[in-house]
């Protein structure tokens, strides 16, 4: 496994890579989510092609108040993961390294980010565009893998590259879970032992909401006070949002329309969670 830490060493090696590149781009702190990501990737790229795995913890898509400095760094340990995986190269650059310190170019997608996540974290997908537009001119893959637990990131990504031509396909994984359904994230690791416990309240609501819908529940209104009651009832929860949009637009809409996406933000103490549950 090659580890290339300057832009410069990435774009030299991208450009002779053997075809198809695909790339699983990751902020590190690696755990079976990403692995699962990785190990997709490397049924696409198969016997001749390359696995790129980009660790690099983003500080433009964290605001002023977020966690940018305390968001777990563990180097060491994601080599050894994706050495084990096979991975083919990691890139992983260092900030100064990826933004010149009078960068003044920035991608923005105005639509989809308006909402969700976008609303609650302003910037956060201008600095996701921003970087990912770079890691796939840096990487060049040919395809390029996300989790679905960020389905908004997903949608938005998607949007990205087929505005700006990215000649990229993007593919999902489903979100990895715990047993108990708590969806994987580099961020459990903040939690208490009681606000791990309580962090099941945002999968147990997003499937029992699924069968209310099945059940004939048809306001979009009545599905969401409920959701937010159900997750109200754990006393560590502090909801950012629920919603029942539909998962293209992202926009709600008065009735529930399959498919729709149920989706959730929800603090425990000062960890944030993100989940959903799409109804097709
Ligand atoms: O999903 C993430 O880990 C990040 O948002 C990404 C896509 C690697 C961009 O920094």
């Amino acid at each position: 496994m090659q580890i290339a830490k300057s832009v410069r060493l990435m774009q030299r090696l991208s450009g002779a890579l053997p075809r198809p590149v695909v790339l699983v781009p990751t902020m590190g702190a690696l755990h079976a989510g990403h692995l699962a990501l990785v190990k997709k990737a490397k049924r696409f790229s198969g016997r001749v092609g390359s696995t790129v795995v980009s660790l690099f913890v983003n500080p433009t898509q964290f605001g002023p108040v977020e966690d940018f400095h305390k968001y777990p760094r563990t180097f060491q340990a994601d080599c050894e993961l994706l050495r084990n995986a096979r991975c083919g190269i990691v890139f992983a650059p260092n900030p100064e390294e990826m933004y010149f310190s009078d960068k003044s170019t920035t991608v923005v997608e105005s639509e989809l980010s308006r909402v969700m996540c976008g609303a609650s974290r302003p910037g956060h997908f201008s600095g996701v565009c921003t970087v990912v537009a770079k890691l796939f001119l840096i990487t060049r893959p040919n395809i390029a893998i996300f989790g679905e637990k960020d389905f908004q990131q997903l949608a938005i990504l998607r949007r990205m590259a087929r505005d700006l031509n990215f000649p990229v396909r993007i593919v999902s994984h489903p979100t990895v879970r715990e047993k108990d359904g708590l969806a994987l994230s580099s961020r459990n690791r903040f939690l208490t032992n009681k606000e791990r416990r309580a962090a099941t309240v945002i999968f147990s609501t997003l499937l029992e909401a699924e069968q209310k819908i099945r059940n004939g529940w048809h306001l979009t209104s009545r599905v969401e006070d409920w959701m937010r009651a159900s997750i109200s009832e754990e006393e560590l929860a502090k909801i950012d949002y629920v919603v029942a949009v539909d998962p293209v637009t992202l926009q709600p809409s008065d009735r529930i329309r399959m498919p729709v996406l149920l989706a959730a933000a929800v603090f425990f103490g000062s960890t944030r969670l993100i989940d959903n549950r799409l109804l097709e």
